[in-house]
């Protein structure tokens, strides 16, 4: 019977696990040490066999064999990023996602294997936080939510029915406080949040355009998602210039994923009494040193609303969210676009094309097929 450090232990050395800027020492199983943090900081290991459920002793929480996960775009990867990250960022989200020589933990999909909770059994679908890896051993449970519909992809728990679609839904709905005819744009907008905020948005009656980094991306937005307009921002020597000819009037809501100049030629094209809902600043994050925005003034000129928010403390709203998305995705009223890959030991790869915005669509990483 392994106890809980010995399955830790264990999981180092034989599972695949993926870790944050280690390198493996020369002393077995507790080898792992950051010598120096390598150019790409993750690496994989391939566990020979499968932990055997039934010789792992559940202490207080849920095995589970997880057969789908994602990557989260909150993870990081490189040093001093990583570091920096949580020394800029010191609340428990950020804490819990990255743990100095434990593996890398995310949002993923799961088969409950065995449990001594009382809120999962056996055979349980889930999908919440959990370690990269083929099996875990799930003491904190909270962030783990039962999977009640399975007349979808299970991988639709990753993005559209589990954290990025809440996300677009409590952003877009209660932060932005759209009124039909409003002028939208969001950034980052084929990313696994911007696709829905975008749609969510035509749904609601206003007009909207999104930014992406390829002619891939606009295609999509344009022809898949239905935005009214998009375009390129790599391609755009003045992105004043760039909105202004989406936005002749005036931008109502920006939906602001990727912060930096984009944010301070945003604020120039706001209209009085717009709304910003900062939902993330991707081109911040892997920054030593944060750029500052300009144009700030503006929100108080015009009388702009700018509102942070983390979707993690609007929870609670996830059943009111599943059965408004629900018949949206079997009516066909909504799209969704994943770009996958297969096998733990490809999702340093997938994490890092985040940041070079190579994925199309939300990035999964498929662990095992049942
Ligand atoms: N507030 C919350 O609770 C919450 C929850 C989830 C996510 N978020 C945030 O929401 C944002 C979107 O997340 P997501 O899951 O939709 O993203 P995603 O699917 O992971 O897509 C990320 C995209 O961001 C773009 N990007 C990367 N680096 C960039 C840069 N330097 N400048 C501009 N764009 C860049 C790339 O697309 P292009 O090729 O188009 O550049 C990339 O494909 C992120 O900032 C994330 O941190 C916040």
């Amino acid at each position: 019977m392994l106890t809980e450090n010995q399955y830790f232990r264990r999981s180092i050395t034989d599972g695949v696990t993926v870790y944050c800027g280690c390198r493996r020492g020369t002393n077995g199983s507790l080898g792992f040490r950051p010598s120096a943090w390598p150019p790409v900081s993750l690496e994989t290991q391939r566990r020979q066999q499968p932990i055997n459920g039934s010789t792992v002793k559940s202490v207080s929480g849920v095995k589970a064999h997880i057969f789908h996960t994602k990557i989260l775009p909150l993870v990081w990867s490189d040093n001093p990023p990583c570091e920096t990250l949580l020394r800029k960022y010191p609340n428990r989200i950020f804490k819990e996602t990255i743990i100095f020589l434990q593996p890398i933990i995310g949002y993923g999909v799961a088969r409950v294997l065995d449990s001594s909770h009382q809120n999962f059994t056996k055979g349980d679908l889930i999908w919440g936080l959990i370690n990269w890896e083929e099996y875990s051993l799930i003491k904190d449970t909270s962030s783990l939510v039962k999977i009640q519909h399975t007349n979808v992809p299970l991988s639709y728990y990753t993005g559209i029915l589990g954290m990025p679609g809440m996300t677009a839904y409590v952003g877009f709905y209660e932060i932005c406080s759209p009124k039909k005819g409003d002028t939208v744009f969001v950034s980052a907008a084929s990313g696994a949040v911007g696709q829905l905020v975008g749609q969510f948005a035509k749904l609601f009656g206003c007009y909207v355009v999104g930014s992406a980094g390829s002619k891939e991306k606009v295609d999509l937005l344009k022809n898949k998602f239905g935005f009214d307009e998009a375009f390129n921002y790599k391609e755009e020597q003045d992105l004043n210039v760039a909105l202004k000819r989406y936005f002749p009037n005036g931008i109502d809501i920006y939906f602001e994923n990727v912060g930096g100049k984009m944010l301070e030629e945003v604020l120039r094209n706001m209209r009085p009494h717009g709304r910003i809902a900062v939902c993330g600043m991707i081109s911040q994050y892997n920054l030593d040193q944060s750029e500052g925005t300009r144009n700030l003034f503006l929100l108080v000129a015009r009388s702009i609303r700018m509102e942070g928010f983390l979707v993690f403390h609007h929870y609670h709203k996830y059943p009111k969210f599943l059965e408004m998305v629900l018949p949206l995705i079997h009516e066909g009223k909504i799209a969704y676009v994943e770009d996958t890959v297969e096998g733990l030991e490809n999702a340093p790869a997938a994490l890092i094309g985040l940041y070079k915005g190579t994925n199309v669509g939300k990035q999964v990483v498929t662990i095992a097929h049942e």
